[in-house]
């Protein structure tokens, strides 16, 4: 390989994804300038933050030019989706994420079911509409409960609906396709079968027709215990997904990862960047429920700090459009994250409340910070949903959940929750 110059990096985002990114941004031998926007305390202690907001395209651009960065790296999906790589890309810059053309395979559901359903990748059966008296034709014929309905665009995580008969899905086509509930991005849905099984996730960084394979994880999407309560953006995640170990992982990969990529090419999209393919393992096979072009917040927090490869070296290569390497080292320990939230998330939640944490010293645990931020008097306080990822490696998945549960045992502020059992499904299973 040919010796590489240190590089300048932004890192775009202020959540715990992008905590983690810096660390691993930060301890790479590659780094030069580490800078993040808007970033949170917990990045600034590794990077100098600069108070630009995510949608901010061309406060980014100028942030990027006078900060002479020679890489950006974007976390979330809505500068993706508003095209800040492109406009990124237009003044020299390299990015990993892709432009808004690509983008579309999160930003709308439809776009993306025409392109598995072209390429034959398997995924749920479905149809797409934005008139409501078809739609609801559709599930009266089709006669199949439970049912999915979902908005076509970015309804932050909300806008999907399992409607367990007829009166259920009425009301959710009513709710997009009539009272405009999400907005834009639900004046078309799809209406898509219901798929058994459980649920895991592949990442793979991706440039062109080439491809690295992440470590596999599983997020644990709902707010309570043993899989209760409304839906999150995740409170805890594990590396690896035993359900994606050996044989399975090999038929995702060539089933649905290298079709995917190849089917992103053939169809003109210029892909550099993460893609994160949410995966049903159903009865008959896996299948994908979503694409999304950015790395998995919490997934992030346990994928990055099993990786041995420079995660670093491997964006570069990707924002290049010059990946050649085909796998990445891993690290042998297991990942385990905890998010601890604020009280009332995933619903309104308390701001400003004081966080007491311990220092972290040891290099196999990590508190990434996520929804914090500084009050006037320096002290560091809740201001997000999602307040801390608490990510500990351990020879075995019980070891990482048991050091991760110990140290939030170490955490405080008021009305902190987090499930007790991130995890436990797995364990179970290792039994
Ligand atoms: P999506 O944004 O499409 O991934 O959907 C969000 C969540 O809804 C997924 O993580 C699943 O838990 C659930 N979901 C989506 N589509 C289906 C489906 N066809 N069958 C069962 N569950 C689904
Ligand atoms: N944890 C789910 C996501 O990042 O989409």
């Amino acid at each position: 390989m040919t010796e590489r110059k240190s590089l300048n990096v932004l890192v775009v985002g202020g959540g715990g994804r992008e905590h983690a990114l810096v660390e691993a941004c930060g301890a790479s031998p590659l780094r030069g300038k580490l800078i993040a926007a808007p970033g949170n305390p917990g990045i600034a202690r590794e990077a100098a933050c600069f108070p630009v907001a995510v949608d901010d395209v061309p406060g980014m651009v100028q942030l990027a030019r006078s900060e002479s960065i020679d890489l950006a790296v974007v976390g979330p999906e809505v500068p993706l989706t508003l095209g800040l790589a492109d406009a990124l890309r237009a003044e020299g810059i390299l990015v990993y994420g892709p432009g808004r053309d690509a983008a579309r395979l999160e930003g709308s559901k439809i776009f993306t079911k025409n392109l598995l359903q072209k390429h034959r990748i398997p995924t749920a059966a479905s149809e797409s509409f934005t008139n409501a008296a078809a739609a609801r034709q559709y599930v009266s014929r089709r006669n199949l409960y439970p049912v999915v309905i979902k908005a076509d665009g970015l309804a932050a995580g909300k806008g999907v609906i399992i409607a367990a008969n007829y009166q259920e899905a009425d009301r959710a086509i009513a709710d997009c396709l009539e009272h405009g509930a999400f907005g834009e991005g639900g004046q078309s849905i799809i209406i898509e079968d219901y798929l058994d099984g459980e649920e895991a996730s592949l990442h793979l960084m991706v440039a062109g027709n080439a491809f690295v394979v992440l470590p596999t994880s599983q997020d644990h999407k709902r707010a309570g215990d043993n899989d209760t309560g409304p839906n999150t953006g995740g409170m805890g995640a594990y590396s690896p997904a035993g359900v994606l170990e050996g044989d399975a992982l090999q038929e995702v990969i060539e089933g649905i990862a290298r079709p995917s990529v190849e089917a992103i090419a053939a169809e003109g999209l210029d892909f550099r960047g993460t893609l994160y393919i949410g995966l049903m393992m159903t009865g008959t096979g896996p299948k994908v429920l979503e694409f999304n072009v950015r790395f998995g917040d919490p997934e992030t927090q346990v994928i990055l700090p099993r990786m041995a490869s420079d995660p670093l070296a491997l964006m570069h290569d990707c924002a290049r459009g010059d990946l050649t390497r085909a796998e990445i080292e891993l690290r042998p320990e297991r990942a385990l994250c905890v998010v601890l939230a604020a009280d009332g998330y995933p619903g309104a939640y308390r701001k400003g409340d004081p966080i007491e944490m311990p220092e972290i010293r040891e290099s196999d645990a990590f508190i990434f910070q996520a929804g914090t931020a500084k009050d006037a008097t320096g002290r560091t306080v809740t201001a997000g949903g999602r307040v801390l990822g608490v990510t500990c490696l351990g020879k075995d998945l019980a070891t990482a959940a048991a050091a991760a549960y110990a140290l939030c045992g170490k955490i405080r502020f008021e009305g902190m929750h987090f499930r007790r059992d991130i995890g436990a499904r797995e364990l179970k299973r290792k039994k």
